[in-house]
């Protein structure tokens, strides 16, 4: 058994604040492993690297490494540069190439070889710790999430149908990809937020990891 929360689900069903809530919670070191893929692509646009088809020497010059919890891309923190729709967009694109998942194959692995984890994604409980303590699906309907989205961004360009297309399409390329696809693992908790405050989502983890103790 691998020390390991996994919280898998699609883009912008809160899975990012419930992990690092859930993380803050028990104590535990929170892993985002969106922002490894963003972190390629936010290199692949420095480099003007072919981002349809990254090439092995391009991805042996990437150097992810965390330091006090903070992810350093080539020993720099991209801070909110990882966050834009451009940088989302990338990742997904990339996150569908086999070289790109093996290369962030130990890189994931090595974050819980110190204690435990709350790692948040797309394939933690399914192929990154298929023996991981606990493994939940955390997803909501398109629409909440776009309102989610929306909300979040009150002052944003870009209308309610243009939001929820961009999270429909993006659902779309990362459950249709060959390679690793979203899916929910079999033994995976699924938990629909669509209804929930984030409180209560975290609290729904927090009691069935109470009531299903891991050594
Ligand atoms: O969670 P996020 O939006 O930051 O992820 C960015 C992209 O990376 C997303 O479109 C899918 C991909 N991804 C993945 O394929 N596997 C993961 N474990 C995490 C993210």
């Amino acid at each position: 058994m691998s020390k390991v929360v996994a919280i898998d689900g699609p883009a912008g069903a809160g899975k990012s604040t419930v992990a690092r809530l859930l993380a803050e919670r028990c104590g535990f070191t929170y892993v985002n492993t969106g922002s490894l893929y963003r972190a390629i692509a936010w290199r692949a646009f420095a480099e003007k690297a072919d981002i349809g088809a990254l090439s092995p020497e391009f991805l042996s010059s990437v150097d992810l490494r965390y330091e006090k919890g903070v992810l350093l891309v080539n020993g720099v923190d991209p801070g909110a540069a990882l966050r834009t729709p451009e940088c989302a967009a990338a990742a997904s694109r990339i996150a569908a190439q086999p070289e790109v998942r093996k290369f962030l194959l130990p890189v994931q692995r090595r974050t819980a070889e110190s204690g435990w984890i709350v790692m948040e994604g797309r394939d933690i409980g399914s192929v990154i710790f298929p023996d991981a303590a606990y493994k939940f699906f955390v997803t909501a309907s398109v629409e909440e999430r776009a309102r989610r989205r929306m909300a979040e961004h009150p002052d944003g360009k870009l209308s309610f149908e243009e939001i929820r297309k961009m999270i429909s399409d993006r659902d779309h390329q990362d459950s249709h990809r060959a390679e690793a696809p979203l899916r929910q693992a079999e033994d995976a908790v699924l938990v629909d937020t669509s209804h929930l405050t984030i409180e209560q989502v975290v609290d729904t983890l927090c009691e069935y990891m109470k009531k299903n103790p891991k050594e």
